[in-house]
């Protein structure tokens, strides 16, 4: 385990009071990293706060299981069944036999492509709904940004911590525990891109129903705020993501990268790549 000033990806660090979150993040060329992050809270019954990706399922592991002994997980909360919070799943569920998955039937389907999820392990647990985990009550909330139809949040009532999976996403320009290591303009730039690169129907919302939503998600009172995809946000600047959220649906829309950009990427590549050498001829 390491602390903010000791951050290293896939070491679990703090983030509240038997809360820790595993970073880990996938380099984005040509704007910068995007965090891929997962939670763990060690309460009195533990919870895995998604499963992490299935790139580094070995090094994931190792990481959470730093933080609780997986016989005593008794909880995973799996937000979305996306490949970078479902991606563990499977492991998880073999390795804490005595866990039981929060989910959803629709994510159950939608997993169904891949796998079959053991459904006499699984409490549905939807959009409003909440669970006792012996020293704490859980909240599921439906957050207002999200690019699968299953996505809930997770407010964890008694560290005031908010799970905002997709929502806040951002780029940044390394990996960095905390959005404090971010300027005004990097912290705004990367919530306009991270909300328009998710959730790319944001510019179609009627702002007016839109604020409605934010207002209520922001009405949980969380206090600390992590997610999959940006470091964690404390104090100002979860007021200031908030704020910077309401103003989405008037930002105009992101411009994808096209066949030109990677064209371009291709060349640089090609040019700043030594030639490759002949190969071997076929024996
Ligand atoms: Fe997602
Ligand atoms: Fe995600």
């Amino acid at each position: 385990m390491t602390t903010t000033d000791t951050f290293e990806l896939l070491q679990p660090y703090r983030v509240a009071d038997e809360t820790f979150v595993i970073p880990w993040a996938l380099e984005a060329p040509p704007v910068g990293h995007f965090p891929m992050n997962s939670m763990v809270i060690r309460g009195a019954e533990p919870v895995l706060v998604d499963t992490g990706a299935p790139a580094v399922r070995s090094q994931w592991l190792e990481a959470a299981w730093s933080v609780v002994d997986p016989l005593d997980v008794r909880w995973i909360f799996l937000t979305h069944d996306d490949r970078d919070h479902a991606g563990n799943l499977l492991a998880a569920l073999a390795e804490c036999p005595n866990a039981t998955l929060l989910t959803t039937w629709f994510s159950i389907g939608r997993m169904a492509e891949e796998w079959e999820t053991p459904v006499n392990r699984c409490r549905f647990m939807i959009d409003g709904d909440t669970v006792d985990i012996g020293d704490r009550t859980l909240v599921a909330k439906r957050p207002p940004l999200y690019d699968n139809p299953t996505t809930r949040s997770l407010f964890d009532s008694k560290t005031r911590v908010l799970w905002a999976v997709d929502t806040f996403a951002t780029n940044v320009p390394t990996p960095l525990p905390d959005v404090a290591g971010l300027s005004d303009e990097e912290f705004r730039d990367g919530q306009y891109f991270g909300g328009r690169l998710v959730s790319p129907w944001v510019a179609l919302l009627d702002d007016r129903k839109f604020r409605a939503v934010v207002d209520d998600f922001q009405g949980l009172g969380a206090e600390v705020v992590a997610g999959c995809h940006t470091p964690v946000l404390h104090g100002s600047r979860v007021a200031a993501a908030f704020d910077l959220l309401r103003q989405l649906p008037g930002v105009p829309a992101w411009t994808e990268f096209t066949q030109a950009d990677l064209d371009r990427w291709m060349e640089m590549a090609e040019t700043s790549v030594p030639p490759e050498q002949p190969r071997p001829s076929a024996t």
